[in-house]
């Protein structure tokens, strides 16, 4: 099993969000934090990705969207933003922030600190 995905190696407040198998594969589970609710993705290699659950275009949830390779399609105008940076595929512009995600025996741990991916340029 492929276990790990966008994780630099600055984060250390992880928390334990549940069994990987909790998480539908080719879909999302939302993690409600301070923070705002971030998207966990699990996609059909079983690799997870967590963005914050806010479409750079318009805020449409994320998790809702749909999973294939390491992208996920925008429920609401079929964006495709890239799970392991946040970035949308061009032409269309934009970045969702990205969260360091874990894999360990199973379960999924998340950083709230956000990763390095295009997290800095996240539209509002
Ligand atoms: S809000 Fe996501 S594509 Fe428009």
């Amino acid at each position: 099993m492929q276990a790990v995905s966008n994780v630099p190696s600055q984060a250390t407040d992880w928390i334990e969000i549940g069994k990987l198998e909790e998480i539908p594969r080719l879909g999302a589970r939302v993690v409600q934090t301070p923070e705002g609710d971030i998207a966990v993705f699990r996609n059909a290699e079983d690799e997870v990705f967590a963005l914050r659950d806010k479409c750079p275009h318009k805020g449409g949830p994320l998790s809702q969207g749909i999973v294939h390779g390491r992208k996920v399609t925008c429920p609401l105008h079929n964006w495709n933003i890239e799970m392991d940076c946040g970035k949308a595929v061009a032409p269309d512009e934009g970045c969702a922030a990205t969260f360091p995600v874990r894999l360990e025996d199973g379960v999924v741990y998340l950083s709230l600190t956000p990763g390095n991916g295009c997290s800095q340029q996240e539209n509002a």
